[in-house]
C-alpha cells in the first residue's frame, strides 16, 4: 500500500490495452478519486492488497474470443468490489459471466445517440440522447443473469447493462474519450455514486504526503536536481526544496539549444524567487563542438545526451557528497504497460534523459512525482507558487533546438531559430491561443527559397510552424488557426528574422508524422 492509499481507496483500472487505461485513470482523477493502472493479470491479491474502492476493466483492441484474449483474473469478480467494464471490459463480464458476446453484423465506428432510463446514481445528470463514442466488432447478445439493458443506441441493444445488486456495471461505448462529452460525468457517477468515494483526491492533500516521502525517502542526504526550465524538472525541484531546504543543488546546463530567454527565466525563477542553490554551467561551446557537421537525428540526440550527461556529473562532482538524484518522472513513464498483441514495442526516437548518471555516481534516485499526471504536475507547481510561464509552458525535448533545427546545427542557425520561435508563441499568446495548444514549435528547414524584398533578390532559408492538439503526445492533430494569426506570424517572421524569407504550416497529423521533426 502506498502513502496515498492509507487515506484514500483508489479505483483500478486494469489495462486491456495501451492508450485508454491512462485516459480513464486520468478522467477519474478529475474526478478527485485516486486511480491507478495495473496490468490486466494482476492477481486478485495484488489488486486487493491496494484496498480498491472499485475496479474498471478497459476497452482493448482484442475479441473475448480471440486466442490468447488477455483475461483478468476470475477472482476479481468475486471480491465484493464494485466493477465497471468498458468496450472489451463490459464483453469480459458478459463472456466471464453467464452473457454471451458475438461478432456484430455491423462494426459499429463513431458516434451514437444513448437513449436510456432515466435514473438516479449510474446515469444522473446525463441528458438523454448524450452522443457516446463507439468502436467495437463484438457485441453481447445475451446478457448474464441478474443483469439488465440501461442503455441502448441504434445499433447496440446492450451499450450500458448493470447488475445493480453485485454493482456490475458495463458500457459498450467509451466515456473516457472527448467524443463522448458527457463521459467524465458517467465516469464520476460511477466511482462517487456507485463505489461511494469521496472527493479526496486534491493537490492540497497530497503536496504534504509528497513532501514527506521526499524527507523520509532522502533522510539525512543530501540530493542533485537537474533543471531543464520545462514543468517536470521545475514543480520537483521546488516540492524537494520546500521538503529539505538547502540540501538540494540544482544544475542548469545551457547547452546552446535552449529558447529564447530559457536560461534567464530559470535563473529569475529559481535563484531569484525561490532561493534555491542553483549552479549555471555554460556548455554551449562544448555542446555545438561536439555537434559540428552532425545532421543524422539519431546521431544528434546521442551525442547532446551522452554529454549532458557528462557535463552533469563534472558539475555534480563539484558539489561534494551528494547521495541522491532527483528525477521529473511522471505516471505514465512508470505504467508497466502491457502490449495486447504481444509485440515488443518498437523505439521511434531515442529520448533524452540522464539515462546512466544513477549507476555512474552511485546515486539513489528521488521521482516525487512518480504518481502524477502532467496536469496534476501542473496544478501541484500552481499550488507550490511556479509562476504561469513555467507551470503552464508547452513541453520542450530534452535535445531541444537541436531536433528542430534540421540539418547542421550551428550557432548561426540556432539563433534564427530562436527568433522566429519567440515570435510564433508570442503571436499565439496574443491571440489567447497558447493554452489550447498542446505544443507549438518552429523547425528550420535546410531548404533555401527565393523570394523578393523591397527591390532585392533573397536566396534564404525557410522555416515550418508546428502546433499540435494531444492529450498525452501519443497521438496528435495540427491546430485549426485563424488565419489572420498565421498571416501575422509568416509577416512578422520573414519580415523581423535574418536568414528566413518563406514560412510553412505543417498539417500533419501524428500518426503518421510525429510532433518533433527529428
Ligand atoms: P514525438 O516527436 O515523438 O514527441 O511525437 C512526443 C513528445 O515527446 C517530446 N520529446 C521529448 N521529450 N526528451 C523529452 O523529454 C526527448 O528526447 C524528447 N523527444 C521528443 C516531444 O516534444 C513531444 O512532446
Amino acid at each position: 500500500m502506498s502513502d496515498i492509499e492509507r487515506i484514500t481507496q483508489p479505483i483500478i483500472v486494469l489495462d486491456f490495452g495501451a492508450q485508454y487505461s491512462k485516459l480513464i485513470a486520468r478522467r477519474v482523477r478529475e474526478a478527485n478519486v485516486y486511480s491507478l493502472i495495473l496490468p490486466f493479470n494482476a492477481t486478485r491479491d495484488e489488486i486487493q492488497s491496494h484496498n480498491p474502492a472499485g475496479i474498471i476493466l478497459s476497452g482493448g483492441p482484442a475479441s473475448v474470443h480471440a486466442d490468447g484474449a488477455p483475461m483478468p483474473d476470475p477472482g476479481v469478480l468475486d471480491m465484493g468490489v464494485p466493477i465497471l467494464g468498458i468496450c472489451y471490459g463490459t464483453h469480459l463480464l458478459a463472456h466471464m459471466l453467464d452473457g454471451n458476446v458475438q461478432r456484430a453484423d455491423r462494426r459499429e465506428y463513431g458516434i451514437a445517440q444513448l437513449n436510456h432510463e432515466d435514473r438516479a446514481g449510474f446515469f444522473e445528470g446525463i441528458d438523454e440522447g448524450a452522443q457516446v463514442w463507439m468502436s467495437h466488432g463484438d457485441s453481447i447478445t445475451k446478457l448474464p443473469s441478474g443483469f439488465e439493458a440501461l442503455g441502448k443506441t441504434e445499433n447496440c441493444e446492450y451499450a450500458a447493462i448493470a447488475d445493480t445488486n453485485r454493482k456490475f456495471y458495463g458500457v459498450q461505448f467509451h466515456p473516457e474519450v472527448v467524443h463522448t462529452p458527457q463521459g467524465p460525468k458517467l465516469l464520476s457517477n460511477f466511482v462517487h455514486h456507485v463505489c461511494g468515494c469521496g472527493a479526496d483526491w486534491s493537490m492540497d492533500a497530497f503536496i504534504p504526503i509528497a513532501k514527506q516521502h521526499v524527507c523520509d525517502t532522502v533522510g539525512d542526504g543530501r540530493v542533485v536536481c537537474g533543471l531543464s526550465g520545462g514543468v517536470d524538472s521545475s514543480v520537483a525541484a521546488v516540492l524537494i526544496h520546500e521538503a529539505i531546504g538547502d540540501r538540494l543543488a540544482c544544475v542548469f546546463v545551457n547547452n546552446g539549444l535552449l529558447r529564447k530567454g530559457e536560461d534567464e527565466l530559470v535563473q529569475r525563477v529559481f535563484r531569484d524567487n525561490f532561493h534555491i542553490d542553483l549552479h549555471y554551467v555554460d556548455a554551449e561551446e562544448r555542446f555545438l563542438s561536439a555537434l559540428k557537421g552532425v545532421t543524422e537525428p539519431e546521431a544528434k540526440r546521442k551525442i547532446i545526451g551522452k554529454l549532458f550527461v557528462d557535463v552533469f556529473e563534472e558539475e555534480a562532482k563539484r558539489l561534494g557528497q551528494v547521495d541522491f538524484l532527483a528525477q521529473g518522472t511522471l505516471y505514465p513513464d512508470v505504467i508497466e504497460s502491457v502490449s495486447a498483441t504481444g509485440g515488443p514495442s518498437v523505439t521511434i526516437k531515442s529520448h533524452h534523459n540522464v539515462g546512466g548518471l544513477p549507476e555512474k555516481m552511485n546515486l539513489k534516485l528521488v521521482e516525487p512525482l512518480r504518481e502524477l499526471f502532467k496536469d496534476e504536475v501542473r496544478s501541484m507547481g500552481r499550488e507550490l507558487g511556479l509562476p504561469g510561464e513555467v507551470v503552464n509552458r508547452h513541453p520542450f525535448p530534452g535535445p531541444g533546438l537541436g531536433v528542430r533545427c534540421i540539418g547542421e546545427l550551428t550557432k548561426e542557425r540556432l539563433d534564427t531559430l530562436r527568433e522566429a520561435d519567440a515570435i510564433f508563441i508570442d503571436e499565439i499568446q496574443a491571440a489567447g491561443l497558447y493554452a489550447d495548444i498542446w505544443q507549438a514549435l518552429v523547425c528550420l528547414l535546410p531548404v533555401r527559397s527565393v523570394g523578393v524584398q523591397g527591390d532585392d533578390r533573397t536566396y534564404e532559408e525557410v522555416c515550418s510552424l508546428r502546433a499540435v492538439t494531444s492529450e498525452d503526445a501519443m497521438t496528435a492533430d495540427w491546430f485549426r488557426f485563424p488565419p489572420d494569426v498565421l498571416q501575422r506570424v509568416s509577416n512578422r517572421i520573414c519580415n523581423e528574422v535574418a536568414g528566413i524569407n518563406r514560412v510553412l504550416y505543417d498539417v500533419s497529423s501524428k500518426p503518421p508524422a510525429t510532433i518533433e521533426w527529428e
